[in-house]
């Protein structure tokens, strides 16, 4: 610790040095409990242990509180009401934490009282919602998932780590790592789509990226949301959670546990109840599984108010039973409840909740804070030169670029309709979205101001060689987006459309731009029917009667359900919510500039009745496929096809990549051995391309069912036109363990399949056994 550094730059000696002289020290007094693990300490862990010693209780409740922002500190001190307390509770060093707060003027602010006015100088730790960056705007998560690159995700979290710190920022609550598996739910924008490993794998380096080497560029990562929240009943965000114990460890806690492994300091849990306990009173989640089974050091925050909440789920009587329930439970720190700043000093008087707990928590909290270096200096993220030079930098515009091109997915590409010829052609563009410079900067949009995204037109008007009209045919919504209700809203006006034939009529291509709004998706988006909004559907099938010649771009947050698009359009881009440097990236796309290598990361339903749909499905006693279709009792529907219109994994690309010579260098192995797959990938075509080839297996009977099929593993792969790569992947326990009916994650001898291929649908495959 460098004392006479923080002194001289700071002037601080008189406020910071008795606390840090006390800490450096150490005399450790506190109680061991389940954070005391390993016998030796760390010398953060001495100092946290002296710190705790010097602190009340009200302190160490203080510690774990969270406020919201409360004060504009361009103005007066607060002088009544809800912000006039918090004031007043800052300045008693009763606020561990704020979110909200954002810009190094105001984080300043706020600091200098943490560190200035309280008794023990404990720096604040300041969060915020940087889900797909800060003030340059990456693409939404589940579109940096369908890049399948995972150092162009751990890029894209890093750009958006260095501008949110430049600008006073220390925490975020990302990465989201909750597997998603139906699209109604309008956070499947935040996650990594319906695979437990890719969502793993992500969870990650999404991790990294924020964190990297906890330097004053860095953030703090919260992994959210512990957990089940994205398996609500019927997709409705909120909604009541109901999973199996199989379901919970096999998908749900997989992604959570490779973030913890990564190094993430922070968890969020949830709003949900699991098994009828909510998320927050949830101790086999918070305390059994994550801080003893995981060894988890960082701490868990509550979601925003979910500590209150669970009066209305019908489990705590009140706030102060709530809070007791929370504390006992394992949560760590009280986002905007005021269920523990109220509370929880006199439940721990009262005997309802020992101290030892509230010490476990606050030595997880300074821990964080610790590691962040916040107590060597506190403004360590508020330095206005380097937010002046950092947010916005051209370099991040670069970065998101690179993260958005390789994010589209090419879903259909008939008649060579892409990419697009670069002269003589007449294009036409249409839907309301083309020209939309707001909605791709998607639902969490930060530092990011409104119609600062580079739109669909502008990215296409860079191309100078074709002649290009507009129409924008129809609206997508009307009002402020921000509170969509859609019910309520006329979007009917088809008084477009006759422009937007004409327009079309006399044009050689026709690229519509349809979807979701940005702000149509994300928390509180869920949605009941997942076609295009409002009259789209009907313009789509309008113009494609003028000039069927259309490039439908699709741009939205989760999947759509679009048969009549995939069966009559000729070429179909998922295009999603890109950020800052959007339309750029889908022109790269359509001119060919950038050869599509994306994949989908969740499924495309074919009705909205199908869902939750996921390609990772049970078998169930009669699957069909060898049924004769005749048969009525299967699993099926009497109406329509069992299939996706898009499969997990799928992605065109404007090469023909063919797989061949699928090998097993063994049809069997044992305790620690392992069988290499191998398979030759072809570029049969005039252009180089990235291929994502992808691996996956299926076990044939278990302890407990087992999934049709189960992504492995994957290799994002260059291959130049006309080449042949051979990739190599690796089977052994590892790939094949699951947590079995002995409630462990183990390998089970038994019988298998592998596959190997350019989507989940592959069919490509071949048999192994494993056997102890
Ligand atoms: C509620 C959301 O569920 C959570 O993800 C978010 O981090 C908090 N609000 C804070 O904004």
């Amino acid at each position: 610790m460098d004392f006479q550094k923080i002194i001289m730059k700071y002037n601080l000696s008189r406020y910071i040095l008795p606390t840090l002289l006390v800490v450096a020290i150490g005399c450790s007094t506190a109680k061991r409990d389940i954070t005391q693990t390993s016998k030796k300490k760390s010398s953060i862990d001495r100092k946290v242990d002296s710190l705790l010693s010097l602190m009340t209780l009200e302190e160490k409740v203080g510690q774990m509180n969270q406020y919201n922002g409360f004060w504009n500190v361009t103005g007066p001190a607060p002088k009544d009401g809800t912000a006039a307390k918090k004031y007043e509770h800052l300045k008693k060093g009763w606020v561990g934490s704020m979110l909200n707060v954002k810009g190094v003027k105001d984080v300043k602010a706020l600091q200098k009282i943490a560190v200035e006015e309280t008794r023990l100088h404990i720096p604040v730790i300041f969060g915020y919602d940087v889900i797909h960056g800060y003030k340059t705007i990456s693409p939404i998560p589940l579109a940096e998932a369908a890049s399948w690159d995972l150092e162009a995700i751990r890029k894209s979290a890093e750009i958006a780590a260095a501008e949110s710190a430049a600008s006073g920022l220390n925490w975020t609550f990302a990465p989201m790592v909750d597997v998603s598996r139906d699209a109604r739910w309008g956070r499947v924008m935040e996650g990594a789509g319906e695979d437990p490993y890719l969502n793993s794998i992500i969870a990650a380096a999404r991790v990294k990226g924020f964190q990297g080497d906890l330097g004053e560029f860095s953030l703090a990562a919260c992994v959210k949301h512990f957990a089940g929240y994205s398996f609500a009943e019927s997709g409705k965000d909120y909604n009541t959670v109901d999973v199996s114990h199989n379901t919970l460890h096999n998908v749900i806690l997989p992604p959570f546990k490779a973030a913890a492994d990564a190094g993430a300091l922070t968890f969020m849990n949830s709003f949900n109840e699991l098994d009828g306990i909510p998320a927050t009173a949830n101790a086999y989640l918070q305390t059994e599984i994550l801080k003893k089974d995981w060894n988890f050091q960082g701490f868990v925050v509550s979601d925003w108010g979910s500590m209150g909440e669970m009066v209305a789920h019908g489990y705590a009587k009140d706030l102060k039973n709530a809070a007791e329930l929370a504390a006992n439970a394992g949560s760590d720190m009280d986002m905007e409840s005021y269920g523990y700043v109220e509370y929880l000093a006199g439940l721990v008087r009262d005997g309802k909740v020992p101290e030892v707990k509230i010490n476990d928590a606050v030595r997880r909290i300074l821990r964080v804070k610790f590691q962040l270096g916040l107590f060597d200096n506190p403004y360590k993220y508020c330095d206005e030169a380097r937010e002046a030079a950092t947010v916005g930098k051209k370099e991040f515009h670069y970065g998101v670029l690179d993260v958005a091109k390789k994010s589209i997915v090419l879903l259909k590409n008939e008649n060579s309709l892409l990419p697009l010829k670069k002269q003589g052609q007449k294009i036409a563009v249409i839907g309301a979205l083309a020209d939309d410079k707001t909605s791709p900067l998607g639902s969490w949009r930060i530092g990011a101001d409104d119609n600062t995204a580079v739109s669909v037109l502008e990215g296409l008007r860079a191309y100078k060689g074709n002649q290009l009209t507009y129409a924008k045919g129809a609206d997508v919504t009307l009002g402020n987006p921000a509170f969509i209700v859609e019910t309520k809203i006329n979007m009917t006006d088809k008084s477009g459309f006759a422009e937007a034939v004409n327009t079309a009529k006399n044009a050689d291509v026709v690229i519509m731009v349809l979807g979701e709004h940005g702000l149509q998706t994300g928390e509180g988006r869920s949605r009941a029917e997942l076609g295009l909004p409002g009259v789209q559907q009907e313009l789509l099938e309008t113009v494609y009667k003028a000039n069927p010649n259309i490039v439908l771009v699709l741009t939205n947050g989760r999947p759509l359900i679009i048969p009549w698009a995939a069966q009559n359009i000729p070429a179909i881009v998922e295009a999603w919510h890109l950020g800052t440097e959007s339309g750029n990236a889908i022109a790269l796309v359509l001119y060919g500039d950038y050869n599509p290598s994306g994949k989908l990361p969740m499924t495309f339903p074919r009705a909205i009745g199908q869902l939750p749909m996921y390609y990772n499905h049970k078998a169930t006693g009669r699957p069909g496929g060898e049924a004769p279709t005749e048969s009525v009792f299967w699993s099926h529907y009497g109406d329509i096809d069992n299939s996706p219109v898009y499969p997990f994994g799928y992605g065109l690309s404007y090469s023909k990549f063919e797989y061949a010579n699928l090998k097993l260098t063994a049809n069997s192995f044992g305790k620690n051995g392992k069988i290499n797959v191998s398979v030759d990938v072809k570029n049969n075509s005039a252009v180089d391309g990235k291929e994502v080839v992808q691996l996956y297996i299926r076990d044939l009977f278990g302890s407990v069912t087992r999934p049709v099929k189960e992504l492995k593993g994957f290799e994002l792969t260059e291959i130049k036109a006309g080449q042949t790569k051979t990739v190599t992947f690796s089977i052994d326990e590892k790939t094949i363990e699951y947590y079995t009916a002995n409630n462990k994650w183990e390998a089970e001898p038994g019988d298998f399949k592998v596959f190997v291929g350019g989507s989940s649908d592959t069919k490509m495959e071949a048999p192994f056994t494993y056997s102890k």
